[in-house]
């Protein structure tokens, strides 16, 4: 039995004893998506979270994930295998810097990304993925001021496809602003027949020379409901090739190309820092555990529930 499996098979005897369910984000190590009980887009694992019966929730993706599970079930354990997977983006809000830009601007609705800290979603009106962010934003009244934050490629790319003037956090995701449209452009002439398949969380360039844009879960279903497009160049981060070329045996697969490929890929730091070893242990130890204060907690849990209850009204 290789080092892998045997992990695997305590990773599933662990699970057992204690009533524990493994998420995982598409952009874990392929490993760790087979090994989880679901793997889903930022969307899908909140709402996973939200049904949950076990007494643990495993979260195989990053901190801010942990916490909205948390936030959603304060009553279970949440446990993430390494405690030092964060964001880019969500660090790219520090939450009191946000609080003073909301005071700033009274009489807005503030509209925030989920990939940001409990802190920040506290002084939030809706949270949003970037399966919903379209949808969320179409929901609100015209005359509605919106404040959008952290991710500015996201809000600039809702705003262009809503009409809606927003005013926009200065943030980013270092993954997705690596990728280079001149490249792609390059690409794109040595695959005529490749479908580019873009995430919003990429520059307005990049999103230009794409021809479909959406979160990962939208990228992965646009891939298998097109079974006769044969090339796909995927400008979102490296791990979501591994359920598309699941799904999709037949179809290739390329990674955008970035920026400097000796300065980054397309891989997030973040994400990879979990590992099947590090699942197992955090399954074996019941830690590292994801705490909130119960008073941030209390406040974001608002902002999260509304965009789960307007995504379920929508069929997100
Ligand atoms: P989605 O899961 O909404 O596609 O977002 C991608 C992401 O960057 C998560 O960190
Ligand atoms: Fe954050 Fe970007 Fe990594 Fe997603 S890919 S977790 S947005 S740093």
């Amino acid at each position: 039995m290789s080092a892998v499996d045997n992990l695997r098979s305590e990773i599933e005897k662990l699970r057992k004893e204690k009533n524990a369910v493994i998420l995982a984000h598409y952009y874990q190590r392929g490993e760790l998506q087979d090994v989880a009980d679901f793997v889903g887009d930022s969307l899908a694992l909140a709402q996973w979270a939200q049904k949950t019966e076990a007494d643990i929730i495993v979260m195989c993706g990053v901190h801010f994930m942990g916490e909205t599970a948390k936030i959603l079930c304060p009553e279970k354990k949440v446990l993430v295998p390494d405690a030092a997977a964060g964001c880019s983006l969500a660090d790219s809000c520090p939450a009191d810097d946000f609080a003073r830009f909301v005071a700033a601007h009274p009489g807005y609705t503030v509209v925030s990304y989920v990939n940001t800290s409990a802190a920040v979603k506290a002084c939030t009106d809706i949270v949003v993925t970037s399966t919903n962010a379209r949808k969320i934003i179409e929901t609100l009244p015209p005359e509605e001021k919106i404040i959008f934050g952290p991710d500015r490629n996201l809000g600039s790319y809702i705003s262009a496809v809503t009409g809606r003037e927003m005013l926009l956090w200065d943030g980013a995701c270092h993954v997705h602003e690596q990728f280079s449209a001149e490249k792609i452009r390059q690409m794109k002439a040595e695959h005529p027949g490749a479908v580019v398949l873009a995430h919003p969380e990429c520059k307005g360039a990049v999103v230009d020379v794409s021809d479909v844009v959406g979160s990962t879960a939208a990228l992965l279903k646009y891939a298998v409901a097109h079974p006769g497009q044969r090339e796909f160049i995927v400008a979102t981060e490296n791990g979501i090739l591994h359920e598309m070329r699941k799904q999709c045996p037949a179809q290739v697969f390329i990674p955008a190309p970035v920026e400097d490929a000796a300065a980054g890929c397309s891989e997030c730091n973040f994400m990879r820092l979990n590992t099947m070893e590090k699942l197992y242990r955090c399954l074996k130890d019941e830690s590292p555990e994801i705490q909130v204060d119960p008073e941030v907690s209390r406040k974001a849990v608002r902002c999260i529930r509304r965009m789960l209850d307007i995504s379920a009204r929508y069929k997100l």
